[in-house]
């Protein structure tokens, strides 16, 4: 987003009906509220804001915080802050118990600092269970908003600042998307991108399409200039994101496919390293994998999520695709680009898989070799056509099948990133590393992990590695030379 600026806008005139304006108004309005409070207490204000979900709900807090910032706040890690907002997740059970686990404890805080305000926004608040069980029992929390309003936040501020008690609202859906508000990135030389909302595809375990609303794709001309504006800001790799990335563009006026979106995204100059999530494998083109083969800049990475390797489960969950057609798939695309690395998602537990139903899952592990896989345990949502199903798995099982399917993910993983030793590879530095500051980490294209020595001053660039040694799933190396010239 170009500099707003806030010094110009005339607050003693009512507030402008289109946005992005009307929320450049709000912030401006926002910060005379921060500057009064801030003079007050004779220090800057401090506010907190914190990801409970996937990429997506954490490209949402680099927007919070864009806005926060904008209006004077000053960013901290902790909670100990006088503004704090969960952006929370609802896909499994145990995101909903982190949340109130936490918000527990910032009562106490909020207890000995009664100033400070409380928000929760996200997935979670899509629910209306949710919103009683906070109205009832979390009296404290000054705002509650939901996924389709966030582009309001300013104006949701202003109206908390100048309210008592709990402002709660709650959208259930929208097909707007408001383009040029502020981010704060959290890294200067990374980026996500969303390239569309929402998801139309209703797996039936899944609670996503009913907390984020009808799939809308972004414009690829906004795609492209928040990208350019990016790479010109020292973003040299940006992962675009969406539920079903590969459905990109179909709805709109002049369709586009996400294999065309990427050629263009391609082009721009600067920009060394390209990542997408996630793919859904009924809707991956022939054309993604050709885009894919011959580009430079994508990452030899694709997440594909598997969810269950029995066809009869595959159609309980309403995937769209057999085991047959998914190993079709992996096999053609290990074939097309051999240095790929293939990661995925697995549920375990959902409801009806036997003992012979995850037979196939392993079945289907062994034979993709995943570089990487996210296992996870069945959970129940409520509204979710599978949340009605009977024969739900007993605990038992569930926990004995997951036990080995995560030692047989485990070992492939091990294999295919070993593959790689004594290789020299391209690694964009991340970061010192946490427990070991005469090391930096660094992720190669395939996305596997690598520490070498190094100090802060290689952060952000592209550095080609030797890979000494692997130790499991991560390697040990040294750059071999300067930076690889950027383009
Ligand atoms: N849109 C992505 C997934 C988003 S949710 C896709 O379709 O691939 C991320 C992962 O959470 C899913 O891939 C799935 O494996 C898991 N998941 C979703 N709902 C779940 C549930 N009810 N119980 C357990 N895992 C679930
Ligand atoms: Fe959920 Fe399926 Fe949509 Fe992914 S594609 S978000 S698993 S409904
Ligand atoms: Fe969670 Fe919402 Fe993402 S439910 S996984 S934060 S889309």
């Amino acid at each position: 987003m170009n500099e707003i600026d806030l010094d110009k806008i005339d607050l003693t005139q009512p507030p402008p009906e289109h946005e992005p304006e009307r929320q450049y108004y709000f912030m401006a309005k926002c910060r005379e509220y921060v500057r009064a409070e801030s003079k007050r207490l004779g220090r800057p204000l401090i506010c907190g804001a914190f990801t409970f979900g996937c990429q997506m709900n954490a490209r949402d807090s680099e927007k919070l915080l864009g806005i926060l910032e904008a209006v004077g706040f000053r960013p901290t890690e902790n909670e100990q802050a006088d503004f704090v907002i969960y952006n929370t997740c609802t896909v499994r059970d145990n995101a909903n118990q982190r949340v109130y686990g936490r918000l527990g404890e910032l009562n106490r805080y909020k207890k000995q600092n009664p100033q400070m305000k409380v928000a929760l926004c996200g997935c979670m608040m899509q629910e209306p269970t949710v919103i009683e069980k906070l109205k009832k029992s979390y009296p404290f929390i000054d705002l509650i908003f939901g996924t389709h309003n966030i582009y309001k936040f300013a104006e949701l501020l202003c109206a908390s600042f100048e309210t008592e008690g709990m402002l709660i609202d709650i959208w259930e859906d929208t097909d707007k998307i408001v383009e040029d508000l502020p981010v704060e990135r959290k890294y200067p030389f990374k980026s996500g991108i969303n390239i569309m909302f929402g998801c139309n595809n209703f797996c039936s375990y899944c609670i996503v399409p009913y907390v984020r609303g009808r799939e809308r794709s972004r414009e690829p001309k906004e795609i492209i200039r928040e990208i350019e504006r990016l790479v010109a800001d020292g973003v040299v790799e940006v992962m675009l994101l969406g539920q079903n990335v590969n459905s990109y563009g179909k709805n709109l006026e002049e369709p586009v496919t996400f294999a065309q979106l990427l050629r263009e995204v391609e082009k721009i100059e600067g920009l060394r390293r390209i990542r997408f999530m996630t793919s859904h494998p009924k809707d991956l083109s022939e054309e993604l994998i050709e885009v894919m083969k011959q580009s430079k800049k994508i990452c030899r990475h694709l997440h594909l999520p598997l969810q269950s390797g029995s066809t009869r489960i595959l159609q309980q969950m309403n995937r769209r695709y057999t085991k047959e057609q998914y190993l079709e798939l992996a096999e053609r695309i290990r074939r097309e680009i051999p240095d790929i690395a293939i990661t995925t998602d697995i549920i375990v537990g959902f409801p009806g898989e036997t003992p012979e139903d995850l037979e196939e899952t392993l079945d289907v592990v062994r034979r993709v070799k995943y570089d990487n896989a996210f296992t996870f345990i069945y959970s129940k949502r409520t509204g979710t056509p599978a949340a009605a199903m009977e024969n739900q798995v007993p605990p038992e099982q569930v926990k004995e099948g997951f036990d080995r399917l995560l030692k047989l993910v485990q070992e492939t993983a091990r294999e295919q990133v070993a593959k790689y030793q004594g290789q020299v590879m391209e690694a964009l530095i991340e970061e010192v590393n946490e427990n070991d500051a005469s090391l930096v980490t660094g992720r190669l294209s395939n996305n596997t992990i690598v520490h070498l020595p190094g100090d802060a001053s290689l952060i952000g660039k592209i550095v080609p590695v030797l890979l000494d040694e692997c130790h499991g799933f991560y390697y040990i190396g040294h750059c071999i030379l300067e930076e690889t010239g950027a383009e």
